[in-house]
């Protein structure tokens, strides 16, 4: 019997598995996790809760949230060799690569593990305290500590600044965790699971998904459309400014998504957020962009159907809470180790590897020559 295959270059439409965290439907603008429509999750749910969800598939009681926060606040704390790691690291460092690396570091000196849940939390705990000790280095000032009191978000605020952050802000960040947590069989989501899928651990899973989420058509969008913003300055260039990066043949950052055909619902509520904590003139900029950049490429791509994706409005919320720029995309990873560790735990829960396959379009039947000859 001869078996025909077809190419799905980048996966586009392929079913890989099964999963009960995370639906998006992508034609409707709806994103469900564990049941739960996103826009309920975000207006009703702290980023632990929403932790919890994607970790266990239920909705927490009281004591069981209390049990996992007080989990979360004891594991925020980063030992010893890995502050002297990160002090060991250019200043100049990507955000990211150090992320990479001292995740990487964190999940050495123990033996090979199946991943399970106390990593996922010891990993979503520290992401923030790492983020922030760096970016305080960096920065000339030594790294703060941990504060137990506070929530993920608040705490994480607190870190960077020195400062406890005020509520606007802290309600910012944490719907912001939310939002970002987890989106299906995204690319560094694949990634981690490929990697759980070899009985691998889940150190090995999330560092090599903070590796696929680095680039700019993933997880690197935020600070581009940042820059892009500020490079367009007012609407009135919006259109010109756009135009001309298609006509170079470049890509709108923050613009166009695998499967959303219509408003990325994640974006309409950074929208919403944006709107209450950014700078009133530059997020009727961002608005502005937003609306020119659909139509252009409306008109650019008249089948494709290009809205903002949830980066967008990532970074003009990210910007108004007093994130650095370049620590944008080691933020989105403080939110989606969350999703990638649900995932690496659902994936061992009924494992099989993962392992496609290419069309062959090399050479065949060539003879080696010697190297004299070649
Ligand atoms: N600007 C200009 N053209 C675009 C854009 C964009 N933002 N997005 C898609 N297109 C065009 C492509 O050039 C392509 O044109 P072609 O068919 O003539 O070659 C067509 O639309 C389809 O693009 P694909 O890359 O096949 O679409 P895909 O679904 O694979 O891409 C992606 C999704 C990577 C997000 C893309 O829209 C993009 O590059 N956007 C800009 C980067 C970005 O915002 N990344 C963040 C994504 S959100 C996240 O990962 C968390």
């Amino acid at each position: 019997m001869t078996i025909t295959k077809t190419v799905a270059k980048g996966l586009e439409g392929v079913i890989v598995g099964d999963s009960s965290i995370c639906l998006i439907d992508g034609n409707e603008g709806r994103l469900i996790y564990r049941g739960y429509d996103i826009h309920d999750v975000a207006a009703n749910l702290t980023f632990e809760e929403v932790a919890y969800l994607l970790w266990y598939g239920d909705l927490p009681t009281r004591t069981q949230l209390s049990d996992l926060k007080k989990r979360l606040r004891e594991e925020r704390p980063i030992p010893g060799n890995l502050k002297a790691l990160i002090r060991s690291l250019p200043l100049s460092s990507n955000t990211l690569d150090v992320l990479r690396t001292t995740i990487s570091a964190l999940g050495t000196g123990t033996p090979l593990k199946k991943p399970d849940i106390s990593d996922a939390i010891s990993i979503t705990a520290k992401i923030p305290t790492i983020n922030a000790t760096f970016d305080r280095l960096r920065r000339g000032k030594e790294p703060m500590d941990p504060r137990p009191e506070l929530g993920h978000a608040a705490n994480y605020i607190y870190m960077l600044t020195g400062k406890e952050p005020d509520s606007i802000k802290t309600d910012a960040l944490n719907k912001y965790f939310i939002l970002l947590a987890d989106h299906g069989m995204n690319s560094s989501t694949f990634t981690a699971r490929i990697v759980a899928s070899t009985w691998s651990d889940m150190y090995s899973a999330v560092t090599a998904a903070i590796g696929a989420l680095k680039g700019p058509l993933h997880g690197g969008a935020p600070a581009p459309v940042l820059q892009m913003l500020k490079d367009i300055g007012s609407p009135d260039r919006a259109e010109a400014w756009m135009r001309d990066e298609l006509k170079a043949g470049r890509r709108l950052m923050g613009f166009g998504h695998r499967l959303y055909r219509t408003t990325d619902p994640r974006a309409e509520i950074l929208r919403e957020i944006a709107s209450t904590t950014a700078d009133k003139k530059f997020f009727e900029l961002a608005r502005q962009v937003e609306e020119t950049g659909i139509r252009v490429l409306q008109e650019d791509k008249p089948d494709r159907k290009l809205y903002t994706n949830v980066e967008f409005y990532s970074a003009v919320v990210m910007d108004s809470v007093g994130l650095p720029t370049d620590l944008f995309t080691a933020t989105f990873a403080a939110s989606r180790t969350a999703g990638w560790s649900a995932n690496v735990l659902e994936q061992v829960a009924n494992n099989r590897l993962i392992r496609p396959e290419t069309e062959y379009t090399g050479p065949r039947d060539r003879k080696v020559v010697p190297i004299d000859k070649r």
